[in-house]
């Protein structure tokens, strides 16, 4: 499997199938792609605020990629023109030969979209099983749940946010790590701008001191795992 960051939350997962995460490209200050760059099978959002949902009508339209998300997300993009399989929390789709499972996160979610229209979903984690799997913790803050997380579906890979000020901070960041317990931890949601700004470095030393693994991506780079 190959994971390729592309700054905030967005990554691309290939493993069986292709799959973008939070695809937040446009206006994404520190994403080193553009939007026509990219080609995916499936495209995963956490939840609906603009710097996770994205790019996702045009990626959606443009490369027929189907949109998996929690029901109202679905359901809001399925008005655009948008193919989406809908889930929601504990529950999960197989498309192709990858499956995601939506986990719960702490934080909000509306759209800011220019057709806003009051949108509750909740936010979400999400598990992509994909020969390996990967836990996309979302926008978050420190949940003990993550334990049960870890237990239940013994991630290969675990995306953090670490920034602070809208999700755990690093320190937080950092006992996540230990409780979800994956072979490797990659940070992410820091950095994008000034109020999300801290030290990957000083997050891998507090993760690795709890026992974590931590590989730290810059935007546009990719390892095999
Ligand atoms: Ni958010
Ligand atoms: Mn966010």
């Amino acid at each position: 499997m190959k994971i390729k960051w592309l700054g905030h939350s967005c990554f691309i997962i290939e493993g069986n199938d292709k799959t973008i995460i939070d695809p937040y490209i446009t206006g994404n200050p520190v994403c080193p792609e553009s939007v026509e760059s990219i080609d995916v099978d499936i495209i995963a959002v956490t939840h609906a605020h603009g710097d996770h949902f994205g790019d996702t009508i045009k990626i959606g339209k443009e490369r027929r990629a189907k949109l998996v998300a929690i029901y109202e997300i679905v359901e809001y993009a399925s008005k655009h023109g948008i193919e989406g399989e809908a889930i929601n929390m504990g529950g999960g789709v197989r498309i192709g030969n990858t499956e995601i499972i939506m986990v719960p996160a702490f934080h909000s979610s509306g759209f800011t979209s220019a057709d806003f229209k009051f949108c509750g979903a909740a936010p979400a984690g999400l598990i992509i099983k994909s020969g390996k799997t990967v836990y996309h913790a979302g926008d978050t803050s420190l949940f003990s749940d993550m334990k049960l997380i870890g237990e239940l579906y013994k991630p290969d890979v675990a995306l953090l946010p670490i920034g602070g000020r809208y999700t755990m901070d690093a320190r937080r960041a950092a006992m996540a790590a230990e409780w979800i317990n994956a072979k490797i931890t990659i940070p992410m949601h820091y950095n994008t701008w000034d109020v999300i700004k801290q030290d990957a470095n000083e997050f891998k030393k507090m993760a690795e001191e709890r026992g974590a693994n931590v590989v730290i991506l810059n935007p546009g780079e990719e390892i095999e795992i």
